[in-house]
């Protein structure tokens, strides 16, 4: 397969002053002196995006992603590395950069086709066109300052995708408009995909980039931290938002000591749930590899020093072996082994659809529930319980254990997507959750009224 877009070794020095007249004193001064210092953007970013593939870039702000994307466009040189780029590329940086705000739309609109590659009479073709897709109605014939940052981003991506890109470049433009658009914007992105093109974009909108992406690659202070199928980056990204952390190299030693001796069975139940029928229901109790719930495809991370050893899910008490019954109470206990002592654990549960949108997610801490003094060899039983009113279909379940600090969360054994549950739903609705709603119609003209 021929790469679209090679990235290699890349890193991008700023020289950043403390003010704006410092970067003249440093540029003039006849004795070299420093006014400024070195910032690293971006270190030794190594990627390859295939062609026809649509690649996802995530990170927190000030990660680095518009100026990777700069660099792939080359709106910026990298200072070390290469960038090789196969085809044509049309770009939608930050918010409309390149779009001049006397200008009409459509007169911006005409500039950007021809400026990437279009002939005049293509771009007269193509005009209305944009104009239709933009949906901005007579605005399109009036200067872009007078538009909302909604139409001005709407005028942008109408124009960035009518130029017949090889490779369509995308950065965060998308989360502007309002969901109608944005909605327009994915489909035309996935007829992108469908037709072969190559598509780049940083999005902060996670469900798309696990809907529409095949491959996703998360950038950290200019570092890229985890890359690969975009359900996994995501869970990733999501751990780093919640943490402040994401070391591949702490998600790599994970895979807690599968060498060591099994732990032996509970010391003790804690989390203030004395009456863990855990032990009792050997009957429901397995390692997850045994499970029928267990997901193979599981994200596991953490720094082993606890791991969940085995669990249990039952649906009104009883053993799960299919589907949950719509309305019942769904149970997960769960065994985690403590092979160091810790100080203050934490456990925490997370429901999320397949696409990796976050159903309902909580944990001990958030329930003022203290698990303090864990001591080597001990074993800690949690029990989650729930009554899940969510529409059919099936879920992925998160579990996690991590120890609290001052400085945040560290992840001790943390699980995610590592069990698949099923649910049944007996109400019709749109949507993921039943809010249980009601509806009255009154028929005043015939003294009619009827409630459901
Ligand atoms: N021209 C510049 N001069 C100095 N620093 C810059 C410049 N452009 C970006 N940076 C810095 O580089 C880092 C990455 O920025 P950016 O690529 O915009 O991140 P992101 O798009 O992920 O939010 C930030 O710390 C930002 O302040
Ligand atoms: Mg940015």
């Amino acid at each position: 397969m021929t790469n679209a877009v090679q990235v290699r070794n890349v890193a991008k020095r700023f020289r950043v002053f403390a003010n704006p007249m410092d970067r003249v004193l440093e540029y003039f001064d006849p004795f070299r002196r420093e006014y400024g210092k070195d910032f690293w953007a971006l270190e030794d970013v190594t990627f390859d995006v295939p062609a026809g593939r649509t690649i996802g870039i995530l990170g927190r702000n000030g990660s680095g992603k518009s100026t990777l994307l700069q660099m792939v466009c080359g709106v910026l040189q990298p200072t070390r590395g290469e960038i090789d780029v196969d085809g044509r590329i049309a770009a939608l940086l930050e918010l409309g950069a390149g779009f001049c705000p006397d200008l009409t739309g459509r007169e911006n609109a005409e500039f950007f086709c021809l400026q990437n590659g279009l002939t005049k009479a293509e771009t007269a073709a193509r005009l209305d066109e944009i104009g239709e897709f933009a949906d901005v109605g007579e605005f399109f014939d009036r200067p872009m300052r007078t538009y909302s940052s909604g139409m001005f981003v709407r005028v942008a991506f109408a124009a960035s995708i009518h130029v017949d890109p090889d490779i369509l470049v995308v950065d965060e433009a998308l989360s502007v408009g309002d969901a109608r658009f944005q909605h327009k914007c994915f489909q035309r992105v996935q007829q992108l995909r469908d037709a072969g093109k190559t598509i780049i974009v940083v999005t902060h909108d996670l469900t798309a980039v696990v809907r529409h992406c095949d491959h996703a690659v998360l950038l950290e202070r200019g570092r890229v931290v985890d890359s690969g199928e975009p359900r996994e980056v995501v869970s990733v990204y999501h751990e780093l938002l919640a943490t402040g952390r994401s070391d591949r190299t702490l998600t790599q030693r994970s895979q807690p000591r599968q060498d060591e001796a099994p732990p032996p069975p509970p010391a003790k139940v804690a989390t203030g749930t004395a009456d863990v029928p855990f032990e009792g229901r050997t009957d429901a109790v397995a390692r997850f590899a045994e499970c029928p719930q267990y997901h193979s495809g599981e994200l596991r991370f953490g720094d082993g020093r606890a791991e969940f050893v085995e669990f249990a899910v039952l649906a009104d008490g009883e053993p799960l072996s299919s589907s949950v019954p719509c309305g019942a109470t769904v149970e997960i206990l769960a065994r985690v082994y403590f092979h160091d002592a810790v100080e203050h654990a934490v456990f925490g549960f997370g429901f999320f659809t397949t696409d990796g949108v976050l159903v309902y997610g909580t944990n001990t801490a958030k329930s003022h529930e203290l698990v303090d003094h864990v001591v080597p060899g001990e074993s800690v039983v949690v029990r989650f319980r729930v009554t899940a009113p969510l529409q059919a279909g099936a879920y992925f379940l998160n579990l996690g254990c991590n120890q609290a600090t001052p400085d945040g969360p560290v992840a001790l054994d943390r699980r995610h997507s590592v069990l698949q549950v099923e649910f049944e739903s007996a109400a019709e609705f749109d949507g993921l959750v039943d809010l249980a709603s009601e509806f009255n119609t009154v028929r005043p003209q015939t003294g009619l009224a009827r409630s459901a």
